[in-house]
């Protein structure tokens, strides 16, 4: 099968395409290239078997030619580019998906996997049970907005000859080619490994799951080759009932590791209202060999391991190549794209 992974040269990419080659799969990939400086390159991650740099707003049907499933990661992907400018958001992450939903089907294309998040839920995990699929949603970004509305969007474009299929992940860590330190795990062990101390600015109490990005990747493969009636325009959370933690956990699981450092809970961000325990059960029982295996302790000795073995170089765990906001706002600032985040033509 020949799967295209949209968006394959961000954080996920490199392990969604190793996935899918390791399950013996062509893979082809599709962005815009925001983060293409922004790579330290690993062992043990292939690049596609075919590449096109294109801004998804702008996909056509040409495309698409020989591909027999999608895997749509492309997105503007997380709160703070939601606050950037929450239009574009909407446009990049809701519109243009739909656009490129309608395309695959007009074009035959039956599976179209769609990485959606568990921050749909909101603050709704804090306030009894665990969320499941069917939890209401509560979602309190721009960007939480843009994966419900995606998810309704494609729910209605479903039928016998569309399967999308809704990955709704928790929040992902892990080490990557294509290294982000503006995610909650690695952003707590970059200042606990850089500075010897970590500061939690939230009183610490918010609900978070968290998931590495080896199983995200190995649930999309799950994802894209069941059989239709196991998972033809289901939704599951993907992470491991026993990654939900909460924010002061997350801290004191890293401190475990990192005896030496000192950890801050100031509390002067005030509160945080996302909050969300999520319940993985479905996906569990569901998606087809599935399992979520990375446990917080497992992926955190590997990101400090990284750290530790000179990645960074003189870098700054905290500036643009690894902050994805920090990138978009330097391509601006040098006018490589427009104000719509449009890549400009060369002058
Ligand atoms: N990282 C997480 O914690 C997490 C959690 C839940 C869901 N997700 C979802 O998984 C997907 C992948 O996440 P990631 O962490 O790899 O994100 P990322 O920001 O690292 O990568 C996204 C990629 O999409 C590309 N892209 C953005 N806008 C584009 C456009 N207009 N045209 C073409 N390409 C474009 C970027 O260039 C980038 O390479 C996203 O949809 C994200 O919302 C991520």
């Amino acid at each position: 099968m020949q799967v295209l992974i949209t968006g394959h040269l961000g954080y996920v990419g490199p392990w969604m395409i190793r996935a899918f080659k390791e399950a013996g799969h062509q893979v082809a990939g599709l962005d815009v290239g925001y983060f293409r400086e922004c790579v330290d390159p690993l062992e043990g991650f292939p690049p596609p078997d075919r590449e096109c740099v294109r801004d998804i707003r702008d996909v056509s049907a040409a495309d698409l030619d020989g591909v027999d499933a999608i895997v749509h990661l492309a997105a503007l992907s997380n709160d703070p580019l939601g606050h950037l400018d929450p239009a574009l958001t909407h446009a990049i992450n809701t519109e243009a998906s739909l656009r490129l939903a309608t395309l695959a089907k007009q074009s035959g294309i039956r599976r179209f996997v769609f990485a959606s998040s568990c921050s749909i839920y909101g603050g709704v995990g804090e306030r009894g049970a665990p969320a499941d699929e069917g939890a209401t949603m509560d979602p309190l970004s721009a960007y939480a907005h843009s994966k419900v509305d995606t998810e309704a969007g494609l729910a209605a474009l479903a039928d016998a000859g569309f399967e999308p299929v809704f990955m709704r992940n928790a929040t992902a860590f892990g080490v990557s080619p294509r290294m982000r330190f503006d995610l909650v795990v690695q952003n707590l062990i970059g200042w606990g490994v850089t500075t010897g101390a970590i500061r939690v600015l939230s009183d610490g109490t918010p609900w978070r799951p968290i998931v590495h990005i080896a199983d995200m990747s190995r649930a999309c493969v799950a994802a894209a080759t069941a059989p239709a009636a196991a998972v033809a325009g289901e939704a599951f959370n993907i992470g491991r009932d026993d990654n939900n933690f909460r924010i002061r956990e997350i801290a004191e699981t890293i401190v475990g590791i990192l005896p030496s450092v000192r950890l801050e809970i100031t509390g002067e961000a005030g509160p945080d209202p996302r909050s969300y325990r999520v319940s993985f059960a479905k996906a569990a029982d569901r998606l087809p060999g599935f399992r979520a295996e990375w446990t917080l302790e497992r992926g955190s000795e590997e990101i400090v391991a990284w750290l530790r073995s000179g990645h960074l170089r003189e870098r700054d765990f905290q500036s643009r190549f690894f902050v994805r906001l920090k990138q978009l706002q330097h391509l601006m600032s040098e006018r490589y794209v427009d104000d719509r985040i449009r890549v400009r033509a060369p002058a």
